[in-house]
């Protein structure tokens, strides 16, 4: 990594979490302001937890479990560690879609709404089953000391796949809700004549799609990816060193950005093996 990649990579985190927080504001603020407010009695305030849970938790935490990895200053931790923070804020993203869904179930109960008639509650469904199965799967075969490396190896690919997926579906089914809601509440005036709620809650989706963009560039960048386990031990046993400083060091060169080129090579080439057996 060069520091002009690494310099990139700073300006697209940054970008995201601007336009996260951003996501973040305006949800609350839709909340807020626009619609009325918080609260857990049964009506409209109970229902607005949905939003402000499943942008803030499913979609905002889901994105830093993604990119947890690929923090520079991540590195001198260990893969085990690492691998707990990913699988927490994924748990913790999962208990926020959670208590969304009940949030609506319970308003659509004592209103005497229908259940599960619409496209966006039918995807939403499977993205939050699917998730499960993901967290259930990712959790046995990583986090697990006895599951063989070969069937860790082997699942790598469709774990990371259906991770991005799951990202990526889960923004889609926000978009639907956004705009379910908008033509849901807004009657007079009608969401078709652009009433400022309208204009900002569209802009909310804007900012959760740049967001969703910026996190999917970040997460399949092969040069910004974590090094391999093996990238650092055999820098460590090419250098020589008994006490491991040429590592420490090169380590506190990934953190710069200043990783120069043969680590970038080596890393390149081992990159490919730490993808099977992580
Ligand atoms: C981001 C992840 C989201 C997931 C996984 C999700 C999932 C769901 C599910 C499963 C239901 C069905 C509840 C029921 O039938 O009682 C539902 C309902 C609903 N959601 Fe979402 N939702 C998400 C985001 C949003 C957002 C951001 C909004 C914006 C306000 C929204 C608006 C609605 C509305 C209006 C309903 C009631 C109408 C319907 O069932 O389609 N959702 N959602």
């Amino acid at each position: 990594m060069t520091m002009e990649n690494y310099k990139l990579f700073l300006f697209t985190l940054s970008s995201a979490c601007v336009v996260g927080i951003l996501a973040i504001i305006f949800v609350l603020r839709w909340v807020l302001h626009f619609q009325p407010g918080l609260g857990w009695d049964g009506g409209l305030a109970e229902f607005n937890w949905h939003p402000v849970l499943n942008v803030c938790g499913f979609i905002i935490l889901q994105a830093l479990a993604i990119i947890v990895y690929r923090l520079p200053w991540s590195w001198k931790r260990s893969k085990l560690t690492m691998k707990i923070i990913h699988a927490s804020l994924n748990l913790v993203a999962y208990i926020f879609a959670v208590v969304a869904t009940v949030a609506v179930f319970d308003y659509h109960n004592l209103s005497k709404i229908p259940n599960m008639y619409s496209l966006h509650s039918w995807i939403g469904m499977v993205t939050l089953i699917l998730y499960c199965l993901q967290l259930v799967l990712g959790f046995g075969l990583y986090l697990m000391p006895s599951t063989p490396i070969s069937w860790r190896a082997a699942f790598m690919p469709i774990h990371v796949y259906s991770g991005l997926l799951l990202f990526t579906s889960v923004i889609a089914v926000a978009l639907m809700g956004i705009t379910e809601k908008l033509i849901f509440s807004l009657t007079n005036p009608k969401y078709n004549s652009s009433p400022p709620e309208a204009i900002f809650v569209n802009i909310l989706g804007l900012f959760l799609v740049v967001f969703g963009a910026l996190i999917l560039w970040i997460a399949t960048r092969q040069s910004w990816k974590r090094p391999s386990e093996q990238t650092l031990h055999s820098l460590n046993s090419k250098g020589g060193d008994e006490d491991g400083t040429r590592v420490s060091t090169v380590l506190s060169q990934l953190s710069d950005g200043t990783e120069g080129e043969a680590v970038g090579e080596t890393r390149k080439r081992n990159n490919k093996l730490d993808d099977r057996v992580n």
